[in-house]
C-alpha cells in the first residue's frame, strides 16, 4: 500500500492510501467526535458527528469523515466554523430525539447547546439509530437479529420481541455484543431474547470468575500468549468475527493453525502429569453446590490470591466479609467410601487458610479434623503458631452442613453438625463460610497414560514406581520416571524433591555410553 500527503488542521500529514480521513487523523493524535462509528464495524455514516471541511481543487465541502477516504493533497480542516456550527446543529438534533440520555445531553453542552428548538421526541427515547447494535450483529456474529425497520420519524431498531414471527425462531445467541456496544443503552439483552448469556468460567480461577474466548491460561503460562477456545470463539461457531485477528498488531493470530503432532527422539521421559480433584459434591451432605458459601480448599487458595477474582479480598458470594469460617479436613481423604489414602497436603493448606483467614478478616476459624499429620519440617512448628493465633481445633468427623436453624444464633448461618470426639457429643457450629479441604485423587486420563508407557498403577489409581522405599522415582519401564502427584499425593517440598531425583537418574542414563536394558523391554 502506497503512501500519500495530506493536511490536517494546518499539519502535514503522510498516511497510507485507502484509510479514511478519521483514521487519518487518529493517526496523528488529532481527535474527532463520532457516534456511529466503531473502528471493528464498516462505516454507516449516519450521525455525521464526525463531519470535517476539505478543500480539494480550491472547492470546500463538509464530509464525514469516518467513510471519507483520504486523497493526495487533500486540505482538512477538523474545527472550522463551518465543523462547528454542523455539529452544534447535530447535537440539537440529537438532543430533540433524546433529551434524556447522558452522553447526548453532554455532547450538546459542549457545543453550547442546553435546550433542542425543536420539537422533543419520546421523553424516555433512547435510541440515537447509530446502527451500531445492528451491524455488529450482522458483520461480527453473523446472526442479523436486529435490524432498521420503518422510514422517517418512525425508523426505530426492531428486536425479536417486537417482531410478529414466532418468539421460538429466536436466533440470537445472547453474547450482548450489541448491548455492549451501544453508545446510550438503549438496548437491553432481555428485550432480544429469553436466552440468558452464559459465562465462559475461567478454569484456572476455579469458576469463580469469567474468562473471554481468547485468554492466557494463567499468569505464569509457558509460553505466556493467549489462547483461543475454539469451542466458544465467535469466528470458530459462525465462521464470522475475527476482531481480535484485525486488531493484533503484530498479526499473530492464525484461524488455520493446527494441533499438531510432533515426533521427538528421546533417551528418557519424566511423567509428570499432575492429580485431579476429588468432586466433594459426591459428599451431597456437605452441601457444595448446594450452598453458595459451601467452598473448597482450592476456590479458596484463587479466593486468598491477590491475582484471583476478588484481589484477596476473602468475601462471600453476596461479597460481605465471612465473621466465622469452618474448615472441614478429609473431605474425600481417609473415607473408604472414596480414597482411603490420605491427601497428604490438607491438614496443613487447611492450617494456612486459616492463618490467612485471621490474618485478613479476624473471623473466628474451626478446623473439624480427624487428626493432625504435621509430618514435614516446620509443619509441627506451624500448627502452634496458629493454635496460639486462636483458631479452634475440634476433633471429629463431620457429618452434614446444613442451613435448618434450631435457635436465633444459626438464623441464616450454615450450621457443621460434627461430632466432637474429644467432648464425646455431637455440636452445631454456626458459621458463614465452609471451606473443603478435598482430597487429591489420580488424573481422570491416568490410565490412558499408564497404558501408552506400559506402566502400572497402584490401588489407589496413581502411577506406580519401581520400588516405593528404594526407588520412588524409576518405573518398571526402564528410562521412563515419574515425578509428583502423577504418582501419589505429596506436598511441594516432596514435589521438588521428586523431580530432582527424577531430573538426576535421567543425567545419569543419558550420559552413560553404553547401556543396559532388560530384556523384557527389548524391542521386538
Ligand atoms: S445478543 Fe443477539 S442480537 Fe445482540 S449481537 Fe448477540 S446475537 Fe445479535
Ligand atoms: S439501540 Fe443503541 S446501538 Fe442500536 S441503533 Fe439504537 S443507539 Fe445505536
Ligand atoms: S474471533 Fe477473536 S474476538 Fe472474536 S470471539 Fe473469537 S477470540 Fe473473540
Ligand atoms: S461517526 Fe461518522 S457519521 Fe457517525
Amino acid at each position: 500500500m502506497g503512501e500519500i500527503t495530506l493536511e490536517i488542521d494546518g499539519t502535514e500529514v503522510k498516511v497510507e492510501e485507502e484509510i479514511t480521513i478519521l483514521e487519518a487523523a487518529k493517526n496523528v493524535g488529532i481527535d474527532i467526535p463520532t457516534l456511529c462509528y466503531h473502528p471493528a464495524l464498516s462505516p454507516f455514516g449516519a450521525c455525521r458527528l464526525c463531519s470535517v471541511e476539505i478543500t480539494s481543487r480550491g472547492r470546500s465541502k463538509i464530509v464525514t469523515s469516518c467513510n471519507y477516504p483520504v486523497e493526495e493533497g487533500l486540505v482538512v480542516n477538523t474545527k472550522s466554523p463551518a465543523v462547528i456550527e454542523t455539529r452544534k446543529l447535530i447535537s440539537e438534533f440529537l438532543l430533540a430525539r433524546c433529551p434524556n440520555v447522558k452522553l447526548i445531553q453532554d455532547l450538546a453542552r459542549e457545543y453550547g447547546v442546553e435546550k433542542p428548538r425543536f420539537k422533543s421526541g419520546r421523553e424516555d427515547e433512547k435510541c440515537i439509530l447509530c446502527g451500531l447494535c445492528a451491524r455488529i450483529c450482522e458483520e461480527r456474529m453473523a446472526k442479523s437479529v436486529i435490524n432498521f425497520v420503518g422510514r422517517g420519524v418512525d425508523r426505530r431498531v426492531e428486536t425479536p420481541f417486537q417482531q410478529t414471527y414466532d418468539v421460538d425462531l429466536d436466533v440470537c445467541m445472547a453474547c450482548g455484543a450489541c448491548v455492549t456496544v451501544c453508545p446510550t443503552g438503549a438496548i437491553k439483552l432481555e428485550d432480544i431474547t429469553s436466552k440468558k448469556p452464559i459465562p465462559i468460567l475461567s478454569e484456572f480461577d476455579m469458576g469463580l470468575k469469567s474468562r473471554a474466548p481468547v485468554y492466557i491460561p494463567f499468569p505464569q503460562a509457558v509460553p505466556n500468549v493467549p489462547v483461543i477456545d475454539r469451542e466458544k470463539c465467535i469466528h470458530f461457531t459462525t465462521g464470522k468475527c475475527k476482531i481480535c485477528q484485525e486488531f493484533c498488531k503484530p498479526k499473530a493470530i492464525d484461524f488455520e493453525q493446527e494441533d499438531e503432532i510432533i515426533e521427538v527422539e528421546v533417551g528418557a521421559i519424566v511423567i509428570a502429569t499432575g492429580y485431579d480433584i476429588f468432586d466433594p459434591s459426591l459428599i451431597s451432605q456437605y452441601g457444595y453446590r448446594r450452598f453458595d458459601n459451601v467452598i473448597t480448599s482450592f476456590e479458596f487458595e484463587r479466593l486468598v490470591s491477590s491475582t484471583g477474582p476478588t484481589e484477596g479480598n476473602i468475601v462471600l458470594k453476596d461479597g460481605s466479609t465471612p465473621q466465622s469460617v469452618a474448615i472441614i479436613h478429609c473431605v474425600g481423604s481417609r473415607d473408604e467410601k472414596y480414597h482411603e489414602y490420605c491427601s497428604r497436603v490438607c491438614c496443613m493448606h487447611s492450617l494456612k487458610h486459616a492463618h490467612q483467614i485471621k490474618a485478613k478478616t479476624g473471623a473466628e476459624v474451626y478446623q473439624m479434623y480427624i487428626d493432625m499429620r504435621c509430618f514435614g519440617k516446620g509443619y509441627e512448628e506451624f500448627y502452634k503458631r496458629v493454635s496460639d493465633e486462636g483458631v479452634n481445633f475440634i476433633r471429629g468427623k463431620v457429618a452434614k452442613v446444613t442451613d435448618i436453624a434450631l435457635s436465633e444464633e444459626e438464623k441464616g448461618k450454615l450450621i457443621v453438625i460434627c461430632e466432637d470426639t474429644l467432648l464425646g457429643s455431637m455440636i452445631r457450629v454456626p458459621v458463614d463460610m465452609v471451606i473443603l479441604s478435598v482430597a487429591m485423587e489420580s488424573r481422570a486420563d491416568a490410565d490412558e497414560v499408564a497404558r501408552l508407557f506400559s506402566l502400572e498403577r497402584s490401588a489407589d489409581g496413581f502411577l506406580l514406581e519401581r520400588h516405593h522405599k528404594i526407588d520412588p522415582v524409576g518405573t518398571m519401564v526402564d528410562g521412563i520416571y515419574v515425578a509428583g502427584c502423577c504418582q501419589g499425593p505429596k506436598d511441594i517440598p516432596d514435589t521438588v524433591s521428586q523431580a530432582i531425583g527424577a531430573a538426576a537418574k535421567v543425567l545419569a542414563l543419558i550420559t552413560r555410553d553404553k547401556m543396559e536394558v532388560e530384556a523384557a523391554v527389548v524391542d521386538g
